[in-house]
């Protein structure tokens, strides 16, 4: 009888209750006339002449106990009640602004996911480059007129230290330290001394795309430029290649997609020819692979590099360039679905 009640002694003292029902439901199994302290008190009746005492007083410290965490769960309730009670549930809830993501973001997501569907990884390197990184072991000669062509700004003058121009900095990172075979894009902000106007600005975003391992031929960078523009722009987009010349590819292309506005008919955005330019690409020249400790018996590879701010404009038809840095909430807000 004893452990009897102690046990129902732990079993209330730990007893919780979330609302009324639910205190209501304790009270029945614990307090009422058919509940488990009046059982005991039945039994009570049984118990030997000189066990009463003991047992008696035990009772009745349970019953007292009982009703006192009845009492107690009681007024907790009703306090919260009363705290519910001071709110208006009927007042308009204040605006919540939720932020959207920049353009430039969801633009440079998509890309991404596109190229890690064929296995493509990100890498990254600094935007605060060396010469080494951005010129030279991408087949800038010193004089090379190429080097003219990036109007690059130089952090110390006359030192080594500048801003990089382009995302290619990264491929040279990578390859110096990984064997082949690679497969990486490297999104990131690049930096050029322009004055800034609504179609350029001294900064802009690049994702550049390298593969590099042994058969790599122009037929697989053909392929994989075929997919990322149907992923992009939609399963009809066509696309187009046109030689070019960059120092650290060799054959080098420029590619066209048909224009996703008009659909290659011809309109004032692809000013009437049907097509326009998204990205550069080419074949790794073996000089690059040299440079960076790669054999370029053994493993070819393509590269390709385009603008976000390009792709973007592409996709939403942004006519000013400084709309992405201004952040402007009129502007950004209207991205929230693409989000
Ligand atoms: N780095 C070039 C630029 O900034 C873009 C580019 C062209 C990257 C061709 C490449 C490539 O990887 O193959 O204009």
């Amino acid at each position: 009888m004893i452990n009897k009640i102690n046990a129902l002694l732990d079993e209330i003292r730990d007893l919780t209750a979330h609302n009324a029902d639910e205190l209501e439901q304790l009270r029945l199994k614990y307090l009422s006339k058919k509940g488990a302290v009046s059982a005991l008190m039945d039994d009570f009746r049984q118990v030997a002449a000189e066990q009463k005492r003991e047992i008696g007083q035990r009772l009745n410290v349970l019953k007292t106990e009982a009703q006192d965490k009845f009492n107690a769960l009681k007024v907790s309730l009703e306090d919260h009640s009363d705290a519910g009670s001071e709110l208006d549930l009927t007042r308009t809830a204040h605006p919540y602004h939720v932020g959207t993501r920049h353009p430039l973001s969801i633009v440079k997501h998509e890309i991404e996911t596109i190229f890690a569907r064929l296995g493509f990884s990100i890498a990254e390197g600094p935007e605060i480059e060396d010469d080494w990184h951005v010129f030279g072991s991408l087949n800038f000669a010193e004089d090379h007129p190429a080097r003219d062509m990036q109007d690059t700004f130089f952090v110390q003058h006359g030192a080594d230290t500048l801003l990089r121009t382009h995302t290619s900095s990264v491929q040279t990172r990578v390859m110096e330290k990984t064997p082949p075979p690679i497969r990486i894009i490297c999104p990131g902000r690049v930096y050029r001394n322009e004055a800034i106007s609504y179609r350029a600005h001294c900064f802009f975003h690049q994702v550049e795309a390298l593969y590099i391992d042994k058969n790599v031929s122009f037929a697989d960078l053909k392929q994989v430029l075929m997919f990322f523009a149907k992923e992009m722009f939609g399963s009809d987009t066509k696309i187009r290649l046109r030689p070019s010349f960059f120092p650290f590819t060799e054959p080098s292309a420029e590619m066209d997609i048909s224009c996703n506005l008009c659909g290659g008919k011809g309109c004032p955005f692809c000013k009437h020819t049907g097509w326009v330019e998204i990205l550069g690409c080419g074949m790794v020249d073996p000089n690059v692979l040299e440079n960076c400790g790669i054999d370029s018996k053994i493993h070819s590879g393509y590269a390709l590099g385009m603008g976000i701010e390009r792709i973007t404009n592409l996709k939403y038809q942004v006519k000013d360039l400084r709309m992405f840095s201004e952040n402007d909430v009129r502007f950004l807000k209207q991205f929230e679905a693409a989000t």
